[in-house]
């Protein structure tokens, strides 16, 4: 029998590609995995001191479903909250270009998404994770509406965020995440671009859900 469907979603920094993966997998009744979470669960680890090269094997990262939430788990912690500051997503970014770390978050990724029925979201889940994957959209958004809604969402969370700092944290990883040897954010062609700048959560869900239904139709 064949699988359920694989939709991946790749993009820079901000785009809002988890509320939009989050919200697609919802209405689509699919799983929603956040490959990044991994990356920065990984990260984590290497903050609170793990030396680094420790042995990968070692290492436990789960998703949880809780409600309307996915928690993130390194080895039985609870680091949902945690792992998203600009600090973690700085060193998992630095540590995503080893092929190591790379090897170990897409194998968990694929072992996460085995029977399909999931929305992937990340940087290289269309390009080099998923290169089956039924549909993979590109979700990008001008550098000047991504550092707005990272600020609204750190502010919401009652962080203090400057939006000049912001925009250039973004770019700077953005920058590295493109120009890495191994698996860089790349726009390929095969993927259906959204260029969200503009655009409410709401559109660009429903833009996605219709291209899922026209691709899914024609795949027998
Ligand atoms: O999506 P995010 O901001 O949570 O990701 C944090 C970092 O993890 C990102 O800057 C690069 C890395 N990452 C990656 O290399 N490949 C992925 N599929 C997802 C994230």
């Amino acid at each position: 029998m064949r699988r359920a469907p694989v939709i991946t979603i790749d993009g820079p920094a901000g785009a809002g590609k988890s509320t939009v993966a989050r919200r697609l997998a919802r209405r689509l009744g699919y799983r929603y995995i956040d490959s990044g979470a991994l990356y920065r669960a990984l990260a984590w680890k290497l903050a609170r001191g793990a030396a680094p090269g420790t042995p990968l094997a070692d290492t436990q990262v789960e998703l949880v479903p809780r409600g309307d939430e996915v928690a993130v788990l390194v080895d039985g912690v609870d680091v949902s909250a945690a792992i998203r500051t600009p600090e973690i997503g700085r060193l998992a970014s630095e540590i995503a270009a080893d092929p190591a770390v790379r090897e170990f978050c897409s194998a968990l990724q694929r072992r996460l998404a085995a029977g399909g029925g999931v929305v992937v979201e990340g940087r290289d889940a269309g390009s080099v994770v998923f290169p089956e994957a039924d549909v993979k959209f590109y979700l990008d958004a001008a550098p000047e509406e991504r550092a707005r809604r990272r600020v609204r969402e750190l502010t919401a969370r009652g962080e203090a965020a400057e939006i000049g700092r912001v925009r250039e944290e973004l770019l700077g990883r953005d920058r590295a995440d493109r120009t890495r040897t191994l698996a860089p954010l790349a726009r390929i062609p095969e993927a259906c671009y959204i260029d969200s700048t503009g655009m409410d959560v709401g559109e660009v869900v429903e833009r996605m859900a219709r291209e899922v239904e026209r691709a899914c139709s024609t795949i027998s």
